[in-house]
């Protein structure tokens, strides 16, 4: 049995990954300050650590007993970062330094932890050139984006100096049961989906011609395990995205339909600094990871609906 140590656990994305280490009878710490998370997202089986991924002695413990660590604890908010530029950058790249700075030193005369930590594609700003390919320029435009692209340079000072190996996941848009509808700072699905059964008109901001790559949170754990597994790999960063795009416009149509709702849409003014379009290749976590983003957003957006009604949970 391994022992893997899941930082942001009770989140949205770190819940489902709980679920599927457990499923496969792994153990699976959780550490999670529950700032934005919930305790009761966690699978049974699944032991929570209440606290926060700053505090070095705590993460040194739990980094100690550990095979492995997913590190997704994150403040995921493009807004709140910008509001708050140095409260976040404290959690976002202090905080992820911190996990590595563990990883480092958990066992001194052995194999280090290996760290699997979650990217973003905001690193990559607003890029022309689609579909975006790992090697594009980074070039982001928020202090949520440019926090994830420091992860990532950070992840190479883990390896070269301190022999850490690490992944670093550039998820696109993530979706599916869990996330939070309540939050201005969630996904689009889940606010649409949420308005939609409500039975209010979904708010376009914007023209509604901005596209993106949603991706199913399934395919997301797939990722992160996969990531974990792929030993051979000690520093590298790969696009978790399906390749498929989708527009804001045609998505608030989609669900409408998928609820059996008049095809309405009501625009608001564009979101400042809101990416045009964000479309992520896939081609490396196939050939590398072996893993296929196969999840269509129909049949996603029926298993997150299926949960927002309070159905069946559609598990990881
Ligand atoms: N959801 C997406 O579309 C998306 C896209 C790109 C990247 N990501 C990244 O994926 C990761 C998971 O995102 P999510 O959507 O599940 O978000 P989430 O907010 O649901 O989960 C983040 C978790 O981290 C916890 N946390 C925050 N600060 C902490 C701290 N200081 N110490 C301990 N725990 C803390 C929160 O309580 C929460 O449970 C984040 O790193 C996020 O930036 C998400």
């Amino acid at each position: 049995m391994k022992t893997w140590l899941i930082t942001g656990g009770c989140g949205f994305i770190g819940s489902h990954l709980a679920d599927r280490l457990v499923r496969a009878k792994d153990r699976a710490i959780v550490l999670d300050d529950l700032s934005s998370g919930r305790a009761d997202n966690l699978p049974p089986g699944a032991e929570f650590v209440k606290g926060d991924i700053r505090d070095a002695a705590l993460v040194g413990r739990l980094m100690r007993e550990a095979d492995g660590c997913f590190h997704l604890a994150a403040i995921a908010s493009v807004a709140r970062s910008n509001e708050d530029w140095a409260g976040t950058h404290a959690v976002n790249l202090t905080g992820t330094i911190n996990i590595f700075d563990a990883a480092a030193r958990a066992r001194p005369d052995a194999r280090k932890v290996r760290v699997v930590y979650a990217s973003s594609a905001a690193v990559y700003g607003d890029c022309p050139d689609m579909p975006l390919v790992e090697a594009a320029p980074t070039k982001p435009l928020t202090a949520y984006g440019a926090d994830k692209l420091g992860c990532e340079l950070h992840g190479r000072v883990a390896d070269y100096v301190h022999g850490v190996p690490n992944v670093g996941l550039r998820f696109f848009n993530v979706y599916g049961p869990r996330q939070d509808p309540a939050s201005p700072y969630s996904g689009v699905i889940a606010i649409f989906a949420k308005a939609v059964l409500e039975g209010r008109t979904p708010r376009v901001l914007g023209d509604g011609k901005q596209i993106r790559d949603f991706i199913f949170v399934d395919n997301v754990v797939d990722a992160l395990v996969a990531a974990m597994r792929h030993d051979e790999l000690r520093c590298d960063v790969f696009n978790v995205c399906t390749g498929r795009s989708t527009s804001i416009e045609a998505l608030a149509r989609l669900l409408a339909e998928a609820c059996g709702a008049p095809p309405k849409i009501d625009y608001g003014p564009a979101r400042s600094g809101d990416i045009r379009e964000s479309l992520g290749d896939p081609t490396r976590l196939r050939s590398a990871l072996g893993v296929t983003a196969g999840v269509t957003v129909a049949d996603g957006m029926r298993r997150t609906l299926e949960w927002m009604r309070g159905g069946a949970p559609a598990k990881a």
